[in-house]
């Protein structure tokens, strides 16, 4: 099979990965890529102009020249653009259409669906008009939610106790239009523990992977604004079988339900981040695609080729599989390597090829936002989250050692990692 995989995180580095261990993968192409994805494998801007641009002429070019059968695609913005309806015609696509990925691409199209179609989540309310929004803020009791409507690579979500910082966002996401032009919801709090579980969905079934877990606070005891996640573990001991069937039965399958209801035919990544509470799990949000970065600690233990599952979701025939997937019976975690200021600004062009020379066998690195400079044969930093440091162990004890042993005695200067990963909260 000849695939392009699209994207440049620490995702797109770790599906490249595992996609590369399939016997049936003929030829991979990656577009951008980032430093960790070969260099002979990128496709590079030059090449094909803006691939994104003018209904992603630039994507069909490499289709019909690479002559590909299979795209993966990585992150939800080109799905929330179409990108999957623009290339159908050309090849199989791994990722929704743009109606089922506005599940991810509109927290209130998000709400609405998961009422109608009786999936357990938050209350809500949708806003327009920041007065109307405080106004209604000073009926509800704190912690506060406050969500921009629109995509913001997770840092438009401002959970508080502080009046005046919930206020604050109201009118930083209303009037000062800090995200873009979206409206706002505030939402019930829902108190739990977190969880996030990724579907493999063919437009008929759904097929989850085994659950994992998210930091997303910037900073240690989950403290610090919200980020795109700064490490992850699997599994997820708080949940159950018993739990696992409530989750199939309550929120994927139904969703499923609801896509068919709806005529949309949904096939790529079903992600549910859940809120678990009494052995009952309610939708914090749906995204269209894998976490990142859950699916760096996912990969390394899924007993299954990748490339064959994500082949069957895209072409409707994942009825070959049985309802549950195969994981080694081991624990896996990641912790991420984050430039100093992130979320906020932070420096770029960080010197990283001594810390990678010294990376022991142990570990897996999967790099973010990485850049290879091809000459000197040395890696920069280009992005917040710079690298993702994987182990497998059959303990969190045994794993947690593998990684900060090495961590804290390899300092890259102006980056920072959280030091709890794998510790409960
Ligand atoms: P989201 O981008 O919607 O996943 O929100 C980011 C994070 O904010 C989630 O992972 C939760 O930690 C928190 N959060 C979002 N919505 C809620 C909610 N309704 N109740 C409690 N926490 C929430
Ligand atoms: N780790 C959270 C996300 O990918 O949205």
């Amino acid at each position: 099979m000849k695939v392009l995989l699209i994207g440049s995180g620490g995702r797109e580095h770790a599906l490249y990965w595992k996609i590369l261990q399939s016997p049936q993968l003929e030829e991979i192409y990656v577009y951008p890529g980032n430093g960790g994805i070969l260099e002979e494998h990128r496709l590079r801007k030059e090449n094909y102009g803006d691939l994104f641009h003018d209904n992603f002429s630039g994507i069909k070019k490499i289709l019909k020249e690479k002559e590909i059968d299979l795209v993966i695609v990585g992150p939800e913005q080109p799905l929330v653009d179409g990108l999957a309806d623009a290339i159908q015609d050309y090849c199989l696509v791994f990722g929704p259409n743009q109606q089922g990925a506005k599940i991810e691409g509109s927290k209130s199209y998000a709400r609405s669906f998961m009422d109608r179609f009786g999936i357990p989540s938050a209350k809500f309310q949708v806003f327009n008009d920041s007065n109307k929004a405080i106004e209604y803020l000073e009926q509800i009791q704190p912690p506060y939610v406050i969500k921009a409507d629109g995509l913001a690579a997770g840092k438009g979500v401002t959970v508080t106790e502080n009046k005046n910082i919930a206020i604050q966002s109201i009118k930083d996401i209303l009037d000062n239009k800090i995200f873009g032009n979206y409206p706002l919801l505030i939402e019930e709090f829902l108190e739990g523990k977190e969880a996030s579980i990724f579907a493999f969905c063919d437009g008929e079934k759904a097929i989850p992977m085994q659950p994992a877990r998210d930091y997303k606070r910037a900073y240690d005891n989950n403290q610090g604004p919200n980020t795109g996640g700064m490490g992850s573990v699997t599994p997820v001991e708080y949940i159950n079988q018993e739990l696992l069937d409530f989750i199939q039965k309550e929120i994927f399958d139904k969703t499923i339900e609801g896509f068919k209801k709806l005529n949309i035919k949904y096939k790529g990544i079903l992600y549910a981040g859940l809120m678990i509470y009494n052995n009952k799990a309610k939708v914090v949000e749906f995204n269209c695609r894998f976490g990142d970065p859950e699916i760096q600690a996912l990969l390394p233990i899924l007993d299954e080729d990748l490339l064959d599952l994500c082949f069957h979701t895209a072409s409707g025939t994942l009825s070959k599989y049985k309802s549950k997937l195969q994981f080694k019976n081991l624990t896996s975690m990641t912790v991420v390597v984050a430039a100093e200021g992130y979320p906020k600004s932070y420096k770029k062009n960080i010197n990283l090829t001594e810390f990678l020379d010294n990376i022991p066998e142990e570990l897996i690195v999967f790099h973010a936002g990485t850049e290879y400079e091809k000459n000197t044969n040395q890696y920069f930093s280009m992005g917040g989250r710079i690298l993702n440091i994987t182990a497998t162990g059959k303990s969190i004890e045994e794993v947690r050692s593998k990684i900060y042993r090495f961590l804290d005695n390899n300092k890259v200067p102006d980056t920072f990692y959280r030091k709890d990963i794998g510790i409960l909260y």
